[in-house]
């Protein structure tokens, strides 16, 4: 696996990976088995996989957050080696933001809800991120977490919105034993709280309770909630245990077993 930090070095290696089909991961590091799924899954459908680590700070609307964001690079050449990547893109905030962010992406529906109306400004930067990286990167094929599924459907609409040549593929959330998803952010849970969080999961999931009812359900554990919403069929949630916030969201299926 290549490991390339310049943009002047991957213009030059893009211009060799020519027509052979690439898939591209784009991921804040810290890997775990959810994007080690998203690579192996990239490794299979093309000839060529690209994975970029940057923990991007536009899309962090805390300071504290940004800084306590866990970041593990050795490890994750690793992992990323042990998964067949090709090439580990490492760009610099100050190749991917010449204009210092004064040039952004809004999107001005799907996400002033949810996420974005708990974390201002977060979806202005994880979409202009994932602009700018999907115009240097040129991929055919894009993958990205169902975890994160207001973020996976704003940008399959911001590749709608702006004809961008590259085809978003949503993968499932992967669980631990106790259905808790998998989240680089997880690895500051303690042992204790790793184990109180299930709940959260398994209450999204129960078709029998409202939304309201849910919330009641998780303050009740000791939870802080920052909202439980379902939208066409799906429910999603955000939730602090302790000093981490999780999000999640779940199918719901009424359907007779
Ligand atoms: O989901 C993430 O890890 C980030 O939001 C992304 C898509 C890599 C953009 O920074």
């Amino acid at each position: 696996m290549k490991i390339i930090d310049r943009f002047s070095e991957w213009f030059e290696l893009r211009k060799k990976i020519g027509a052979s089909t690439l898939g591209f991961v784009p991921t804040m590091g810290s890997l775990h088995e959810g994007h080690l799924q998203l690579l192996r899954q990239s490794v299979e459908e093309n000839d060529v996989t690209v994975l970029s680590v940057f923990v991007n700070p536009t899309q962090f609307n805390n300071l504290e957050d940004f800084q306590n964001y866990p970041k593990n690079l050795g490890k994750d050449v690793g992992l990323a080696r042990s998964v067949n990547a090709d090439y580990l893109f490492l760009p610099s905030y100050e190749e991917l933001y010449p204009d210092d962010y004064t040039y952004r992406i809004h999107e001005s529906s799907f996400s002033s809800i949810m996420e974005g109306a708990f974390r201002p400004g977060h979806f202005d930067g994880m979409l202009t991120v994932v602009m700018k990286l999907l115009m240097l990167v040129k991929a055919d094929r894009a993958y990205f977490g169902e975890k994160d599924y207001q973020q996976l459907q704003l940008v399959r609409g911001l590749v709608r919105a702006f004809f961008l040549d590259t085809e978003i593929i949503g993968c499932p959330t992967l669980r631990d034993a106790e259905g808790l998803a998998l989240s680089s952010r997880n690895s500051r849970l303690t042992a204790g709280e790793l184990i109180a969080a299930a709940a959260f999961p398994a209450l999204l999931a129960d078709v029998e309770l409202s939304d309201a009812v849910v919330r009641e359900r998780l303050e009740a554990l000791g939870f802080s909630v920052d909202y439980v919403e379902t939208h066409e069929d799906r429910r999603f949630g955000a939730i602090h245990v302790g000093d981490v916030r999780l999000i999640d969201n779940v199918f719901l299926s009424r359907e007779e077993s």
